[in-house]
């Protein structure tokens, strides 16, 4: 499976009144993993949720729980989170000076370690920390909120994402206005996993907004 795109669903974009049926839904539509977006109203200008709702959800759903904390500091939510369920768990780089210990901290709780890079941010950042990761985020719009619109420099930077994570089992993930005009370029430059919000839960259609945004067969 390693080969193959990954379909993550951001709830961010969900109808927050029936969460867990959303998630049940789209988890019968076919999604590969669950993004759970955690904003702190700090690192980011916006509010989401935290390890309660991550908890109410872990007996909803079978799905790979990918958490993405937009928060800063970071470390003082990465216990919560695991311990609510999260599988993987993805920092920023640009949220404080030491995230070497924040990926230590990640991996000691046992959970996949991700560093999400905002757009402006270089990949060459993740340079010295490439033995202790298992995802590299590439943001493709300003975090914060679902609905905005593909920066097209993101695919130069899933590139060299790609080619500096060479021949280690780190997975290369695309965040931000991904809908079926976007995806394929994501994918052509390397992603493989396509975080979506907007163009999976704005579609009545789950399981053909998954669909459409996987590699043509
Ligand atoms: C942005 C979040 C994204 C967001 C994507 O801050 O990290 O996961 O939900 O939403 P869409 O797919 O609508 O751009
Ligand atoms: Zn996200």
């Amino acid at each position: 499976m390693s080969d193959s795109v990954l379909i993550a669903p951001s709830i961010l974009a969900a109808d927050y009144a029936r969460l867990g049926e959303e998630v049940k839904a789209v988890e019968a539509a076919g999604a590969d993993w669950l993004h759970l977006d955690v904003m702190d109203g700090h690192f980011v200008p916006n509010l989401s949720f935290g390890a309660d709702v991550i908890a109410a959800l872990r007996s909803q759903s079978n799905l790979l729980f990918d958490a993405h904390l937009m928060c800063a500091p970071v470390d003082q939510w990465i216990a919560p989170v695991a311990k609510a369920g999260a599988d993987r768990i993805t920092v920023h780089a640009e949220a404080g000076p030491h995230l070497d210990r924040s990926l230590a901290a990640i991996r000691a709780l046992g959970k996949g370690a991700g560093v999400a890079l905002n757009p402006a941010t270089p990949v060459s950042v993740l340079e010295h920390v490439l033995d202790h990761l298992d995802l590299i985020l590439i943001l493709s719009v300003n975090p914060g909120f679902g609905g905005q619109k593909f920066i097209s420099y993101a695919t130069d930077k899933i590139r060299q994402a790609k080619a500096l994570a060479g021949g280690r089992p780190i997975r290369v993930q695309v965040d931000g206005g991904i809908d079926a005009q976007t995806a394929p370029k994501a994918i052509e430059a390397g992603a493989d996993v396509l975080v979506a919000g907007s163009a999976i839960f704005r579609n009545g259609d789950y399981a053909q907004a998954i669909a459409s945004l996987r590699p043509a067969a």
